[in-house]
């Protein structure tokens, strides 16, 4: 009885409650609608200037591109943005009753991103890893290195994604490009196919296998 019951909640959790779990997973994409949205007006668009309303208030907001916030968990730093208010004067807006729990975790996943180098653009890795399976693996292999199944049939030969360095010199503007619209007579065009923060998932894929 209590075995069926077992089996009866993990078919559950299966079949209704992990999609659920992965359409809230914090999408940086999202987060960054959001900042533009909410934060921009004091945080400066790439998080380390003072917006237009930190200066007409004379306020001096935190550097969001700071390392303290890149290696914070999403739940803490979701946390201090949606309560942060509560700290006796601060000038940072209460966003807690404001902004609902899952974006507040969309927010903090993009805040995470945030460099001072500035990134052309920002994904999802667990993401881009799913598509990467379905979409990539043909011809740039498992772990690419450029020998999936179709790659020898091509009979081009394919960059290794993992080997360091290589795709260094590709900047982050021509890796999107060449997903968007493929490149000589093999690599397909993906837009159409991917929406754009389903290409940014995938290029920053790409781009990890090579660290
Ligand atoms: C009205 C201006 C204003 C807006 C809008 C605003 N902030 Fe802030 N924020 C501040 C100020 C000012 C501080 C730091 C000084 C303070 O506490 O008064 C701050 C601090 C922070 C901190 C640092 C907290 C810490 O202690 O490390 C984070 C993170 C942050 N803001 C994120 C955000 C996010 C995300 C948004 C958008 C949802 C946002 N802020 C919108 C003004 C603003
Ligand atoms: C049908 C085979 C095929 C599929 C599927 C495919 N590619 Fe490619 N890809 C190629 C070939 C062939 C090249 C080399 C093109 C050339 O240089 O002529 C290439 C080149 C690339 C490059 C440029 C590497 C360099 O030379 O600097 C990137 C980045 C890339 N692919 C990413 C992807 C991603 C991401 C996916 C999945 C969304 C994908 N490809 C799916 C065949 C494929």
């Amino acid at each position: 009885m209590k075995h069926t019951i077992l089996l009866a909640t993990g078919l559950f959790f299966l079949l209704f409650a992990m999609p659920a779990r992965a359409e809230h997973e914090p999408n940086p994409n999202i987060g960054k609608h959001l900042y533009r949205a909410y934060c921009m007006v004091c945080h400066g668009a790439e998080g380390n200037t003072r917006g237009p309303l930190a200066k007409k208030r004379k306020l001096i907001p935190a550097n969001l591109t700071g390392n303290r916030y890149q290696v914070m968990s999403v739940d803490k730093l979701a946390d201090i943005i949606g309560y942060y208010g509560r700290k006796e004067g601060s000038q940072m807006p209460r966003w807690g009753d404001a902004i609902p729990e899952s974006n507040l975790r969309h927010l903090a996943s993009y805040v995470k991103q945030l460099t001072k180098k500035g990134l052309q653009f920002r994904g999802n890795v667990r993401r881009g890893r799913m598509i990467y399976k379905s979409a990539c693996v043909a011809c740039h292999g498992k772990r690419g290195k450029g020998n999936g199944i179709l790659a020898d049939l091509i009979g081009i030969a394919m960059v290794d994604f993992t080997e360091k360095g290589v795709m260094k010199k590709v900047s982050d503007a021509t890796l999107l490009e060449i997903i968007r619209k493929g490149r000589g007579d093999f690599m397909p065009a993906w837009h159409g196919t991917l929406n754009d923060s389903e290409i940014s998932d995938v290029a920053v894929f790409v781009r990890q296998l090579g660290r």
